[in-house]
């Protein structure tokens, strides 16, 4: 089989050819990606040399390179991870996640209907819980929420669902979705909430909690997510969508603290050298009070369940940062001091 992965470079997509290009050495794996501020080809060493591998860049919003690359490798599976991924940035920024989310994904639905086998073949789209919006202090996200997003990221998403169900309505493209809750592990650019808290307290630099730490996540293991997509392709039903969740809520403040506490066990640390740095700061515009996932579906109909606790998870993501801090220093390249800047520099220190 002749599978595309798009944004492969990136932190799930990097994983996901992680576990897969070593367990199937039948398939052929083509990563396509055009290597943005979040990606990090040091995020395939150990496979990128496999015969089975192979990396292109590409830029899924040119709609003629994307054209170009499905014509040559005509791809019996698509996967497609490639996006603009950050909330904060698209508040900042939105135009960029309106070109690649939204037309990057029509660009590919296009060049798949056109260079896929006919009645054969799938586009597996992978999506998030945030195009749901936000829940209260109750519930659960199930595959019957209205979509109701907050975020231009979250919209741009919703947007691409719609796009993939359109495609599979109309010109009988065969397509899966899954829309996960929020991903840690190794290889995740830290600008998201765990690897930036878990470096600067390595770095002694302040924790940043956004409003008063009361936003509630569900949090899943990268790998986990990783087998639920395969589980999916492999199981699940053509034309159905799939949520995906780890079943594990905290409040922010609750994450930052579990942190420190894992920190200083692994460096040797006080925990209150740490905490002593969480800092409140202006709150994120729009924000999501609460993202819980029913995974019923996926559980009953694929017979897939996380295999990580948080507890394990979080300690093998911090061990990952301390033993890779050459991976580190390659992605906080790219302006990452500007982002830094621009996204906190003004938020100020609301509750000191
Ligand atoms: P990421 O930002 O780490 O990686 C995205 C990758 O896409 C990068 O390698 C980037 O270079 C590539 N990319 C961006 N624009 C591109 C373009 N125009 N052409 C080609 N490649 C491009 O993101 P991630 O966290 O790995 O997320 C992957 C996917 O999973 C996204 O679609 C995201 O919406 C979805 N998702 C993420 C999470 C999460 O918690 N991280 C949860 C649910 C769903
Ligand atoms: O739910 C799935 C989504 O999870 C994915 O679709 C997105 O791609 C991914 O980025 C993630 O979105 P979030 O906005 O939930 O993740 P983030 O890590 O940016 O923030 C998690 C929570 O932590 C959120 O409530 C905001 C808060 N936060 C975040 C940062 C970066 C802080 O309090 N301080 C911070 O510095």
């Amino acid at each position: 089989m002749k599978i595309i992965v798009t944004g492969g470079a990136g932190f799930i997509g990097a994983n996901f050819l992680q576990l897969l290009v070593p367990r199937f050495r039948q398939h052929d794996f083509v990563n396509i990606d055009n290597l943005g501020y979040a990606s990090n080809l040091a995020s395939l060493e150990g496979i990128d040399d496999s015969a089975n591998y192979r990396f292109e860049r590409v830029d899924i919003g040119d709609a003629g390179a994307v054209e170009e690359t499905f014509a040559r490798h005509r791809p019996d599976l698509v996967v497609h991870f490639a996006a603009e991924s950050h909330v904060d940035r698209s508040i900042l920024g939105p135009r960029a996640f309106v070109r690649t989310n939204i037309e990057g994904t029509f660009n590919l639905l296009e060049a798949a209907r056109k260079h896929m086998p006919a009645g054969a073949g799938l586009f597996h789209h992978v999506s998030t819980d945030e195009v749901y919006g936000s829940l209260g202090e109750v519930g659960a996200f199930t595959e019957e929420t209205r979509y109701d997003p907050s975020s231009p990221y979250s919209a741009s998403k919703a947007a691409s669902d719609h796009l993939v169900r359109a495609w599979a309505r109309t010109y009988g493209l065969p397509v899966k979705i899954t829309n996960c809750s929020n991903n840690y592990g190794p290889r995740q650019f830290p600008e998201k909430l765990i690897p930036l808290m878990v470096l600067h307290a390595l770095e002694r630099k302040a924790l940043p909690v956004y409003g008063e730490g009361r936003n509630t996540r569900d949090w899943l293991y990268v790998d986990d997510h990783c087998e639920a997509i395969w589980t999916v392709i492999e199981r699940g039903q053509v034309g159905e969508t799939y949520n995906v969740g780890g079943g594990f809520e905290a409040h922010n403040i609750e994450i930052v603290r579990r942190i420190c506490s894992v920190v200083a066990e692994e460096t040797g640390c006080r925990q209150s050298e740490l905490t002593d740095l969480i800092t409140f700061v202006g709150d994120r515009p729009g924000h999501d009070l609460r993202y819980a996932i029913d995974s019923t579906k996926i559980r009953r109909e694929c017979g897939w369940a996380p295999r990580e606790t948080f507890e394990s998870g979080l300690r093998k993501t911090i061990r990952w940062y301390l033993a890779n801090r050459r991976w580190v220093e390659s992605v906080r390249t790219r302006d990452y001091d500007g982002w830094i800047e621009r996204n906190y520099g003004g938020r100020g220190d609301h509750l000191k």
